[in-house]
């Protein structure tokens, strides 16, 4: 199995005084850049995992855009997110390839292996679950990324195993922190 860098399973600080230093930080450093927001929003996801409502708050105020359209631009994209994601976020393509090869069984398995559902993160943070469509790998359906990672051809069958790997290797980087 590949492997990729799993995000800290540790809560960001979110507190105002924490927050706002950090988000001067990337704002300034997209000062004057046309189009900022999304890559503002990237870094801000990238630091703390996800965007919360305050940070959203405080960009739409700085780069001087509506907080309406700053929703809107985080609804649009599924790989925003605003609420905390797991360590790893397991998405399954429900493209048409995938989903005539089988991708609906294989999302049954991993709802049934992780005990949540599209959406979810599991209590121990280390999953999230999502659905794709389509990641540009049809010829080796049904795929499953994690994280950055393509996993091929996967099988419910094999989903106990793919996921113990990463429960493993999660928890392993845990005791390390
Ligand atoms: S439909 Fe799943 S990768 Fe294209």
């Amino acid at each position: 199995m590949c492997t990729t860098q799993p995000v800290s399973a540790r809560q960001p600080d979110l507190s105002e005084s924490s927050l706002i230093p950090v988000l001067d930080e990337i704002i300034d450093s997209y000062c004057g850049t046309r189009g900022a927001l999304i890559p503002v929003l990237q870094s801000v996801q990238n630091l703390l995992g996800f965007l919360p409502a305050p940070a959203l708050q405080y960009v739409s105020r700085e780069l001087n855009i509506p907080y309406s359209e700053v929703a809107g631009v985080v609804t649009f994209y599924s790989f925003f997110s605003t609420v905390p994601r797991g360590t790893y976020l397991v998405r399954v393509c429900l493209g048409t390839a995938c989903y005539v090869r089988g991708g609906k069984e294989v999302l049954e398995a991993l709802t049934k292996e992780l005990g949540i559902r599209v959406g979810e993160t599991s209590e121990d943070r280390l999953f999230s679950l999502e659905i794709g469509r389509c990641f540009g790998a049809c010829g080796l359906a049904p795929v499953v990324m994690v994280n950055n990672t393509v996993h091929q051809r996967v099988k419910p069958a094999k989903i106990h195993e793919l996921i113990e790997q990463y429960r493993s290797e999660g928890m392993q980087e845990r005791e390390v922190q």
